[in-house]
């Protein structure tokens, strides 16, 4: 069994695949509009704070388990059980993480479709379809639906690859390639009038803001979507690491990344907008706020982009192209998680497992897509801010008070041999026992 569950091929696999997991529209679109929404580099810093005092230790709990269990999230809690009572509990909440995380998928599909679409308008044009490019930027029930199935068909495709031949491969080919567009697109944005004022908006701190107990929700909802926690996506692709691998390093290489590659995603979007601003498209909202939510990226950076010319398609591609990436390689990550539990568990087919449930799951997208309000509002709500965190503070539970201390070193010096006396072990017990309990609690009930 264990061979043939598959296994990352080496460090930089591993780390394209969950960095690509952890990077996606969380960071591109929810990180630099929450920050240009709560006092630029106020939340910026308590963000930081937060990533690594509590998102990283909540990833840690999640690679630490998976790859001691080698297997899903049901079956690795259950293995972490000593009594029959908590190996219920164990089953509800790798249950409860595999409902979770296929609904947002259901969500996440829609929005990605959206980018697919964006991105093949410019294409369209250029072949002088301009109905054709209209059609795909109109927000039609029957687009999102197609694109939708598209967007699937795609996340199924990788996925029933496995392992090293479908995650792996797609995530260190789409990773750097996402890197090198983002970076392209900030220097080009940056040599555009308009472009400082945003990078003021971003980067000037508004500290009256830092005490504000909505920034902190905020900042913590962001950290732990933007890690893919709670819903045992760490916890998989933990089990595909090998035992040779130094685990503290390699997480906190992967957060990092993420956090790395958010605060860049702000170094293009907030000078875009104000760009934007300057080429005469609304960028407030009534409220006097920067749009956030969906205009954001499907009226204000295309409104931009039309501003802009012939250069405006180029850059419009590469934006979407980058959208498109970042959603690909998290969406993946959220597939695998049913999938590995169907084949793990009831021994389904790979490719089947794949196929079934991704079919599903853009069934349950197309509901929503038709039944547009409430739904996804409804969805998003309670996948990311309620259930997320939640069974995030379960997870840290599992490790802290049911685990055992000993078992727990023991898989941690396995590709770390003098772990006990490293710094990760002097801070991390306690931090998942008493710290992030408690702070994920105390945020929950703001
Ligand atoms: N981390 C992804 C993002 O930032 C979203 C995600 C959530 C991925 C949960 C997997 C699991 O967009």
């Amino acid at each position: 069994m264990a061979a043939d569950r598959g296994e990352f091929s080496s460090r930089f696999g591993f780390l394209m695949a969950a960095s690509g997991s952890a990077v996606g529209l969380g960071n591109i679109w929810g990180f630099p509009t929450n920050a240009a929404s709560n006092g630029g580099a106020a939340f910026l810093f308590t963000y930081l704070i937060l990533a690594f005092a509590l998102a990283y230790p909540a990833l840690m709990a999640e690679l630490i388990i998976g790859r001691y269990a080698r297997a899903n999230a049901v079956t690795a809690l259950k293995s972490l059980s000593p009594r029959p009572s908590i190996k219920l509990v164990a089953v509800l909440v790798g249950f409860v993480g595999i409902v979770t995380v296929s609904l947002i998928l259901s969500f996440y599909s829609i929005v990605s479709g959206w980018m697919l679409a964006y991105f093949f308008e410019p294409f369209m044009r250029l072949l002088g379809l301009n109905a054709v490019g209209d059609w795909l930027v109109a927000d039609t029930e029957l687009r999102n639906a197609l694109f939708v199935i598209v967007f699937m068909a795609l996340t199924i495709y990788i996925i029933s690859a496995g392992v090293k031949d479908g995650i792996e491969k797609w995530a260190s080919r789409l990773m750097p390639s996402l890197f090198v567009i983002l970076v392209l697109l900030i220097l080009y944005v940056f040599t555009l009038p308009g472009a400082m004022a945003g990078l003021k908006a971003y980067l000037l701190p508004d500290f009256s803001r830092i005490a504000n107990p909505q920034l902190l929700v905020d900042a913590m909802g962001q950290a732990f979507f933007s890690l893919s926690l709670g819903v045992g996506t760490m916890l998989i692709y933990g089990s595909y690491i090998s035992k040779k691998e130094n685990l503290p390093t390699i997480g906190s290489l992967v957060a990092l990344l993420d956090v790395g590659i958010a605060v860049l995603a702000g170094l293009l979007i907030l000078p875009a907008m104000y760009v934007a601003l300057e080429n005469g498209v609304q960028i407030f909202d009534a409220n006097g706020g920067l749009v956030a939510g969906p205009g954001l990226i499907i009226s204000v950076l295309p409104a931009l982009f039309n501003t802009m010319g012939i250069i405006g398609g180029v850059v419009a591609v590469a934006f979407f192209a980058l959208m498109t990436i970042a959603s690909l390689t998290s969406s993946i990550s959220m597939l695998e998680v049913p999938v590995a539990y169907s084949v793990e568990h009831h021994g389904l087919d790979r490719r089947r497992a794949a196929v079934g449930i991704g079919a599903l799951i853009t069934f349950i997208s197309l509901v929503i897509v038709y039944n547009f309000d409430p739904m996804f509002d409804l969805v998003v709500t309670y996948t990311t801010e309620y259930s997320q965190p939640l069974l995030g503070l379960f997870f840290c539970l599992f490790v802290a008070w049911i685990w055992n201390r000993n078992a727990i070193l023991e898989e941690i010096r396995q590709g770390c041999p003098d772990a006990e006396s490293g710094l990760f072990w002097k801070i991390w017990p306690f931090y998942i026992k008493y710290i992030c309990p408690v702070a994920i609690l105390a945020v929950y009930f703001q």
